[in-house]
């Protein structure tokens, strides 16, 4: 089975980065991989632990098993690090139509939606259209007290009770969270619901491989040991003594360098993919949260981090693509190939006596899609925007596994070369308790 492949060509060349400037951040680079290394060996890296001792892997496995043609409908609420992973699980590796066809078409495994925000307009209209009676509603939050999904559940609790009485609440709600602390976890235990745990070190971004991201996946059918497979082939490649051998250490030195020397601002993730659009969003929280930080950890003031943005191939040349090859140079922009899509069509030869339409006879979408990139990455190149590559051979739960574990690697090393801690969020955590006052009030 194939692999992901970094393509780092464009970005080490003396008109990006130049070798001789790469040669000088080595030192600090190989500083880095010593210390992920020995935390490594020390177990301290919790969101890697994950791929080695997940031992709810089993228990997801039994419970999706033993549930399978219960429900019509998962309803996940949670929001950040507890809903992004899995919505680019359920975009990436089920139909981007997987919610509109029916329970034949989808394998008899239900529908998945995922409410990550407060918005009644965006809440209700989920909760019109399913069946209380065949939902499962899995209520995500390691803190176990986060307002959005807090609130949610207070409503879709009452719902329950409502209209399938009380008793009914531990067969259509499950709790994911914390295994000692929150308020979802006392009311878990009041009402005896199936409890999966978050390990208490893996931060909420750092968790689409624990039960978070994989319980709804397996309920979908979602090969969940393939992910897992799949990110552990990257962890193999962290063994290799030379970091521009390690694509995931590169690609973050790449970008440290592209920030601190060259100072782009900005980084871009452009998958050439509608399947892989919301892992753009997954990529922004990831390296937005761990990243953007005001303090080192000396307690210097640093004001660290690259504002990530996301942008969608082919649509964003029509948008985007002006302002990132004539406007700031202040961006690094990483596209993202596939080269097999799972669905392909031939453009047929009609009006074959306009010249302007014979040129589109016979090739397929993906590889007019493909072209496009192509053409974009020239194009960049020329006008002189730093960007890279990643390509996947396809889109299955392999490369997937590959590519999560990747970035969540990569944004670790990051940590260690921008010398702060890009496991906490204290940024978050204040607006969180801002909520919290005003409600009072
Ligand atoms: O990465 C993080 O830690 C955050 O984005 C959280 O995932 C998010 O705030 C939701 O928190 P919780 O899972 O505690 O509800």
């Amino acid at each position: 089975m194939r692999t992901i492949i970094y393509d780092a060509s464009n970005l080490i060349d003396k008109n990006f980065i130049n070798p001789r400037v790469l040669k000088k951040y080595l030192k600090k680079a190989y500083d880095a991989k010593d210390t992920i290394d020995s935390k490594i060996k020390a177990g301290e890296l919790g969101f890697r632990n994950l791929l080695f001792t997940n031992s709810d892997i089993k228990e997801i496995k039994k419970y999706a098993k033993g549930n399978f043609g219960k429900y019509d409908d998962i309803v996940v609420l949670g929001i950040g690090g507890s809903a992004l992973g899995v919505t680019a699980l359920l975009n990436s590796l089920k139909p981007l139509n997987y919610n509109y066809v029916d329970k034949k078409a989808r394998n008899n495994f239900p529908r998945l939606f995922i409410l990550d925000n407060v918005d009644p307009d965006f809440v209700l209209p989920v909760l019109d259209i399913i069946n209380f009676r065949k939902t499962l509603f899995i209520v995500i939050t390691k803190s176990g007290t986060t307002t959005e999904t807090m609130a949610q559940f207070l409503i879709v609790f009452n719902l329950i009770k409502k209209k399938l009485g009380i008793k009914k609440i531990k067969h259509n709600i499950v709790a994911v969270t914390d295994r000692e602390k929150g308020i979802l976890l006392k009311i878990a235990k009041e009402f005896a619901l199936k409890t999966f745990y978050i390990p208490s070190d893996v931060g909420g971004r750092f968790s689409v491989l624990s039960s978070v991201g994989l319980l709804p996946a397996a309920l979908i059918g979602i090969n969940i040991d393939k992910l897992l497979e799949g990110a552990r082939v990257v962890d193999k490649w962290l063994k290799k003594k030379d970091i521009m051998e390690i694509p995931p250490y590169l690609n973050s030195l790449l970008h440290y360098i592209a920030d601190v020397k060259y100072k782009k601002k900005i980084s871009v993730m452009m998958p050439y993919s509608n399947k892989l659009y919301t892992f753009a969003d997954w990529y922004r929280q990831l390296w937005a949260e761990s990243l953007g930080k005001m303090y080192n950890r000396n307690g210097k003031k640093v004001f660290a981090g690259q504002t990530p943005v996301k942008a969608l191939g082919a649509t964003d040349q029509h948008s985007q693509i002006q302002l990132y090859n004539e406007g700031p140079k202040d961006k690094i922009i990483t596209l993202i190939k596939i080269e097999k899509s799972q669905q392909n069509i031939k453009i047929p030869a009609e009006f074959k006596n306009i010249p302007e339409l014979t040129l589109y006879h016979y090739h397929t979408l993906q590889k007019i899609l493909n072209i496009e990139l192509v053409a974009t990455e020239k194009a960049l190149t020329k006008y002189g925007v730093f960007n890279c590559k990643i390509i996947f051979p396809r889109i299955d739960e392999y490369t997937i596994g590959q590519f999560i574990y990747f970035y969540e690697i990569q944004t670790a090393f990051s940590g260690e070369l921008y010398n702060i801690n890009p496991y906490n969020q204290p940024g978050v955590e204040e607006g969180k308790k801002n909520i919290k006052e005003l409600l009072k009030k």
